[in-house]
């Protein structure tokens, strides 16, 4: 045990997801039960640079976990990219005897701590907090589970005007680079082609399909933004074969983001929000914790940065329902 951490700082950084304060409340508990003192650092790096903290207390975290993005506030920061920027964050933590600290984000926040352990050697922890599932080292994100259950309640609703108007809908999701929102909510709710950017078979399926269709019932495409064609071309090559139908595209946006986290979120938030306290406590460093086959696990940042994409297993499952 690592018994030289009294004091710990955490903060959420990148965009925000479901389940993020689920995990500072398991920190804040974990550090209490450890006689350890943590401090929450307000929008991510930029209050790092901005010496921007507040004393977190797991009583009052405790009811907060039902609540969607961050307690914290979140930012993507330019400044933190500067070395002055990094200069200043590093009197912030040396200004408040901070001497170890836990991020939760994507992985342009673990990059972040990369450079930043150029300079500071206090042991730093992260956790996976994005909607993406874009992540090495787990096998889930925070929020990814509660954004696809988003998506899905959103494309039934959108199934539902399709199917009275016999239309095509593109629907458009997030996950910039990677499908995974895209395969999980298209496939759940029996869409008709789905379109990521792990797969260049997906838009040559979606072609042959819309030959065929006779605008005699809805027809529902799931896009993820980061394909390489995009809603707007997909749109554009239908007219062009099927000039007659009657095509809208929905782009779900930032409604992905928000909401209640899900009971997976919740419990992933609290397991990982422990580990990660607990990690510090053994000694770790420049990690991230995650879940692997239901089991925590801890994997270095310069891992977790490869991107995590889409496996054959779910690519496959494409060609087999023939979308
Ligand atoms: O990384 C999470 C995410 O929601 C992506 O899916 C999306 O591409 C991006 O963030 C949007 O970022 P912003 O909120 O800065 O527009």
């Amino acid at each position: 045990m690592n018994q030289s951490i009294k004091h710990i700082g955490v903060f959420t950084s990148g965009g925000d997801s479901p389940g993020m304060n689920a995990a500072l409340y398991a920190i804040a508990k974990t550090a209490e039960v450890n006689a350890i003192k943590v401090s929450g650092i307000r929008k991510g790096y930029e209050g790092l640079i901005d010496n921007d903290l507040v004393l977190l207390k797991s009583i009052e975290l405790q009811k907060l976990t039902q609540k969607g993005g961050t307690i914290l506030k979140t930012a993507r920061s330019k400044r933190f990219m500067e070395l002055d920027g990094r200069k200043k964050a590093l009197q912030t933590l040396k200004a408040n005897n901070i001497d170890a600290l836990i991020a939760i984000g994507g992985d342009g926040t673990f990059k972040g701590l990369l450079t930043f352990s150029e300079i500071c050697d206090i042991p730093f922890m992260g956790i996976p907090g994005t909607i993406d599932n874009d992540l090495s080292g787990t096998d889930y994100t925070l929020g990814f589970d509660s954004a696809v259950n988003t998506a899905i309640s959103n494309l039934d609703k959108i199934r539902d005007t399709a199917e009275s108007h016999n239309r095509v809908f593109i629907v458009e999701v997030m996950g910039r680079d990677s499908g995974y929102i895209a395969i999980h909510s298209g496939l759940t709710v029996g869409a008709d082609a789905i379109l990521i950017p792990e797969s260049s078979k997906d838009f040559i399926y979606l072609l042959d399909k819309i030959k065929n269709y006779d605008s005699e019932d809805a027809f529902l495409i799931v896009v993820s933004e980061g394909d390489e064609i995009g809603a707007d071309l997909v749109a554009s090559n239908i007219k062009k074969i099927n000039p007659h139908v009657d095509l809208r595209i929905t782009r779900l946006g930032h409604v992905q983001r928000g909401g209640n986290p899900s009971a997976f979120d919740r419990m992933l938030g609290i397991r990982l929000g422990v580990a990660s306290v607990n990690a510090l406590l053994k000694g770790k460093n420049n990690m991230m914790t995650g879940v692997l086959y239901n089991q925590v696990h801890l994997t270095p940042f310069q891992e977790v940065v490869k991107q995590h994409q889409v496996n054959d297993e779910l690519i496959s499952l494409l060609e087999l329902f023939g979308i």
